[in-house]
């Protein structure tokens, strides 16, 4: 990581300038460890047999790497069909967690400092479990503890909200999902398929960041609100998570996410007149039910922004700010779905004269509990 890397390079802020680096990160991330039709991802200190014998995962994580391994879960629990439990670290540490010869820890963060990550990652090591954590920073405390280590590859990330961590994070546990699905032989189709989107990743994601001037003029429709609901359901509830979290924590909006069949046991009550609801819904199975209950929020005065497919037909009662992401193996959305939502979260607290790259109270590096 040389010096330019930690310059702004004529962008304003950090954040959106890393925001822009995605599809290059995410080059770096899998470009030597998969091929148009293969997976080539080594994992060090273990051999393929012990690999595809773990009954079953932790994802062990904070924040944006936390919301990283809830997608994680689902790619794996969907190709692999191994079960993955995400635990907060903060929570992991002291719940006494039944720990199995047999299972597998992956321990995510970016910085590798984050001490709840740590000391979670030392319990398992103290259990005797195989650690396994994706980390970006090279040499941190926990990639040196670590059984093994998946470098994210990402170059220095700046800004206290996390953006291109989230979308390596993500990338290095599609790769780990494949590289178990490839083991286990429990995919129907030919695993080239996968591998084939997943290059195609940094290219989308290219045409994403297109999108910029546009999300700008959404942002400037909704930077007065004092409440914002995300919603979605499956892979799309996990990225209204984060893209809530991203929102709250640079614009200082109360911002809460839901699974959207969640909405109607309670949360519709704080929908009145001109609440923002964003609606994530890019999940082909899904779309139907998430547009119905984005209607019931509408019902109730809610201004609908939508994030959906670019083949999904969209009726002009429902809404007219939308956003949409190309047509890919439904599991990949979350790669293309991210990037208007960080823009967004950036524009909104821009717009709020927020400080975007050092929003108050909030330290890069979580290193005391
Ligand atoms: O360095 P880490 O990935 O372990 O950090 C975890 C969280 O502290 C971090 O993701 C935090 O939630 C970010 N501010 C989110 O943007």
């Amino acid at each position: 990581w040389d010096i330019h890397a930690a310059e702004k390079n004529g962008f304003p802020h950090f954040m959106l300038k890393e925001i822009f680096e995605q599809p290059e990160s995410i080059k770096n991330c899998i470009n030597s460890r998969v091929t148009d039709n293969n997976i080539t991802l080594e994992i060090e200190n273990i051999n393929d047999e012990t690999l595809k014998s773990f009954s079953k995962i932790y994802i062990v994580a904070c924040g944006t790497a936390m919301h990283a391994g809830l997608v994680g879960k689902y790619i794996i629990e969907k190709l692999a069909r191994i079960p993955v439990t995400v635990e907060i670290a903060s929570e992991f540490r002291y719940k006494n967690p039944i720990l199995k010869k047999n299972n597998l820890v992956i321990v995510i963060s970016q910085s590798g400092e984050t001490a709840d990550s740590l000391a979670s990652l030392e319990l398992a090591k103290k259990n005797k479990i195989f650690t396994l954590a994706i980390v970006n920073v090279v040499g941190s405390s926990i990639a040196r503890l670590a059984d093994s280590v998946i470098y994210t590859w990402a170059g220095p990330e700046i800004s206290v909200a996390s953006t291109k961590a989230f979308s390596v994070q993500m990338a290095a546990l599609y790769m780990l999902a494949l590289k178990l699905c490839k083991l286990k032989n429990t995919v129907e189709y030919d695993i080239s398929k996968y591998c084939k989107a997943l290059k195609q990743v940094p290219y989308v994601a290219e045409n994403m960041l297109k999108l910029n001037d546009k999300i700008l003029d959404i942002a400037k429709l909704f930077y007065k609100s004092q409440n914002m609901f995300f919603i979605g359901r499956g892979i799309d509830y996990y990225l209204a998570l984060e893209s809530s979290l991203k929102l709250k924590e640079i614009s200082y909006i109360h911002s809460e996410a839901y699974a959207a069949g969640e909405l109607k046991h309670g949360s519709i009550a704080l929908i009145e007149n001109n609440t923002p609801v964003v609606a994530i819904a890019t999940q082909e199975n899904l779309y139907a039910k998430t547009i119905s209950n984005a209607k019931e929020a509408l019902a109730r005065g809610a201004k609908l922004f939508l994030i959906c497919n670019e083949e999904n037909k969209i009726d002009k009662s429902l809404t007219n700010i939308i956003i949409k992401i190309p047509k890919t193996l439904d599991i990949f959305t979350p790669f293309y779905a991210i990037i208007p939502m960080q823009l967004f979260a950036y524009h909104v607290a821009n717009l709020r004269g927020c400080n975007v790259d050092e929003p108050r109270n909030l330290a890069k590096s979580v290193t005391v509990e």
